[in-house]
C-alpha cells in the first residue's frame, strides 16, 4: 500500500458535480482508480450553481478564506463532500464568481472575469491546503483554469516550508483553450512582474495561464500518446509547439480510460434494456426506444442509425458534418445529433432537422441521460474531429456496440482500429484527410457493411470486448507522481546540504 503518496487533484469540472465535457469524466473517475492503487487523493473544484443544484450533502470546513486578487481580497468558503468511493471533495464557494448559469460563459461567449475567477480558485486551493494542513506530495492540475498553481509553487510559495516538497503535474486536455488574457491582469494573480517574460507567463504580449502551467510544472501530460507527439508540431501546437518541444523530456502521453461503472450497457440505468457482447439482442430494443423517442420513421428500426454526441465546436468537425448531413439522409440512414455550442452550428442543424423530421433528430442542449440512450440505440457514432486530444465518446461507443466512425487524429487514432472485412480485425472506421468527401466515404463504407449482418456483428463484438478501464493509465500516473516527488526530494536535499556547508 503506497500510503505515503498524497495527491491534491484540482480541476474546473468533475463528474457528478459539474460537467461540460470529457475533463469532468476524467476528473470524476481517475481519482477512484488512483485510490484503488493506494494513493491518498483529495479533489477540489469550484462550487458552481450547477453543483449547488445537485444538492450534495456537504459540510462547511472553512469559513472566511481570504484570497488576494491584486490589492483586494475575496472571501469565500470551502465545503466538503465525498464521492461514492469515499474520496474527499472540496468545493470552493465564492458566490459572485461561481453562482452563475454556466461554468465558463454562455452561448454568447466567455465570462469577462474568467481570469479573476480561476485565479481565485487556483490560489484558494493552495491557501486552503496550507490553512487546514492538507499536505500533498503532488498537486495534479488540469487545463488552463489551474495553470497558475505550478507557477505559484515555483514563485510566491517557493520558500514557504509548507509547500517546499510539493511537486506539480499538469494535464493538457485541450490545447485549443489556452487561457489567454491581457498583460494588465498580471498583478491580480499576485505573480511577480518579473515572471512576465517568454520563459514565464508571457505569450505573444499577453498572459497565457496554460503556458504558466506548462512552464512551471514538474511534468506535463496529455491525454493520449499520439496527441503528445502532435502538439510538438506547428499543425497541432497552436502556437505552443516550441514550448512543448522545450519540455519534451518531461512530457508524457497517458491515454484516458473509461468509467465502466457509468458507461456500460450491462448496468446502464438510463437505457431501455441491458446487454453484453455475448448477448446483444437487447440493443435492438434500445434502438426501437430511441427511434420512438426522437420521432424517426419506423423504417429506421431496420436501417442504420448514426449518432453524434458532441460539443458543437470547430474542433469536433462540425463543418464536415454540416457539409454532408444531407448526403447521410440520402443514404436512407437515420441521423441523431445531441450537442450544444456555437450558435451557427446549432442553427444550421436545427433547420436541417426540421427539413427532414422523419430521418433526422437534432437535440440542442446538454442531456446526460439522452447521451446514454443514443450511445445504446444508435448503430454508429460519428467523431470527425479536426483534432482530438483523446476523445471519450468513441471509447464509450465501443462498449455499447455502436461502431465509431472517426478521423485518424490524436486519441481517436490511438483507440480505434480500422476494420478489415478480410481478416475480421478492427473496431471501427477511420478517415485520414480532414475533408467532407473522406468522411462521407467512410460513412458509405459503414452503411454498406451494415447490410452484411454477420460481418457487422463481428465488428460490433470486437469493439464491445475492448477494455479501456482506468487501471492501466492510473498506474502510469502513479509512477509519474512518484518520479516527480523523488525529483523534488532530491532537489531539496541538495538545497539543505548546501545550507549546511
Ligand atoms: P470533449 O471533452 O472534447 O468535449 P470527450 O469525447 O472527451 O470530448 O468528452 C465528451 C463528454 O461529454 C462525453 O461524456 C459526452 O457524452 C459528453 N457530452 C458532450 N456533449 C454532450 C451533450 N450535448 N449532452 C450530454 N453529454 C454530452
Ligand atoms: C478534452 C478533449 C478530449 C478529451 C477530454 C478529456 O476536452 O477535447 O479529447 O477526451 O478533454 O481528457
Amino acid at each position: 500500500m503506497r500510503d505515503s503518496l498524497k495527491v491534491w487533484f484540482l480541476a474546473s469540472e468533475v463528474v457528478p458535480f459539474a460537467k461540460t465535457g470529457g475533463l469532468a469524466d476524467v476528473a470524476g473517475s481517475l481519482p477512484a482508480s488512483l485510490k484503488d492503487l493506494g494513493v491518498d487523493v483529495s479533489v477540489g473544484l469550484p462550487f458552481y450553481r450547477m453543483t449547488k443544484n445537485g444538492n450534495y450533502k456537504t459540510e462547511e470546513v472553512l469559513n472566511g478564506l481570504e484570497v488576494p486578487l491584486g490589492e483586494a481580497k475575496r472571501r469565500g468558503e470551502v465545503l466538503k463532500t465525498s464521492t461514492q468511493d469515499g474520496i474527499p471533495v472540496y468545493l470552493f464557494r465564492q458566490e459572485d464568481f461561481f453562482d452563475r448559469s454556466g461554468l465558463y460563459g454562455t452561448a454568447q461567449g466567455d465570462y469577462p472575469d474568467n481570469f479573476e475567477r480561476f485565479t481565485y480558485f487556483s490560489r484558494a486551493a493552495l491557501l486552503f491546503a496550507k490553512e487546514t494542513g492538507l499536505r500533498f506530495d503532488v498537486v495534479h492540475c488540469h487545463d488552463w483554469q489551474t495553470g497558475l498553481i505550478p507557477a505559484y509553487l515555483k514563485t510566491l510559495y517557493r520558500t514557504d516550508p509548507f509547500f517546499s516538497d510539493a511537486a506539480s503535474v499538469i494535464t493538457v486536455h485541450n490545447l485549443g483553450y489556452q487561457g489567454v488574457f491581457p498583460a494588465e491582469k498580471l498583478p491580480t494573480s499576485g505573480l511577480p512582474a518579473s515572471e512576465f517574460r517568454p520563459e514565464g507567463v508571457e505569450y505573444w504580449g499577453k498572459i497565457s495561464l496554460l503556458k504558466a502551467g506548462i512552464v512551471y510544472s514538474d511534468a506535463i501530460t496529455t491525454v493520449s500518446p499520439r496527441y503528445s507527439q502532435e502538439i510538438q508540431t506547428p499543425e497541432f501546437g497552436l502556437g505552443m509547439e516550441g514550448i512543448f518541444q522545450k519540455r519534451s523530456a518531461d512530457l508524457y502521453g497517458i491515454l484516458n480510460g473509461a468509467d465502466y461503472d457509468t458507461w456500460d450497457p450491462a448496468i446502464d440505468p438510463h437505457i431501455k434494456a441491458g446487454y453484453t457482447f455475448s448477448d446483444t439482442k437487447n440493443k435492438k430494443e434500445c434502438k426501437v426506444d430511441l427511434v420512438n423517442e426522437l420521432g424517426l420513421d419506423r423504417r429506421f428500426v431496420d436501417r442504420p442509425v448514426l449518432g453524434m454526441i458532441s460539443r458543437l465546436a470547430a474542433q469536433k468537425g462540425c463543418d464536415l458534418l454540416v457539409q454532408i448531413a444531407q448526403d447521410i439522409v440520402q443514404l436512407d440512414a437515420g441521423l441523431v445529433i445531441l450537442g450544444a455550442g456555437e450558435e451557427t452550428y446549432q442553427k444550421f442543424l436545427v433547420k436541417l432537422g426540421r427539413e427532414y423530421p422523419d430521418s433526422m433528430a437534432v437535440r440542442i442542449g446538454f442531456d446526460e441521460t439522452l447521451a446514454h440512450r443514443i450511445m445504446a440505440g444508435a448503430d454508429m457514432l460519428l467523431v470527425p474531429s479536426r483534432y482530438e486530444p483523446c476523445g471519450l465518446t468513441q471509447i464509450y461507443a465501443l462498449r455499447y456496440g455502436t461502431v465509431p466512425i472517426v478521423r485518424a487524429t490524436g486519441g481517436l487514432d490511438d483507440t480505434i482500429e480500422q476494420f478489415a472485412p478480410g481478416s475480421g480485425q478492427g473496431t471501427g472506421f477511420k478517415f485520414v484527410d480532414y475533408e467532407a468527401k473522406a468522411f462521407l466515404e467512410k460513412i458509405q463504407e459503414a452503411v454498406s457493411l451494415f447490410e452484411d449482418n454477420t460481418t457487422w456483428m463481428r465488428l460490433v463484438t470486437n469493439g464491445m470486448k475492448c477494455d479501456f478501464s482506468w487501471e492501466r493509465s492510473a498506474r502510469e500516473y502513479v509512477s509519474l507522481y512518484e518520479k516527480v516527488k523523488q525529483a523534488i526530494k532530491n532537489k531539496s536535499e541538495v538545497r539543505n546540504d548546501r545550507r549546511r556547508e
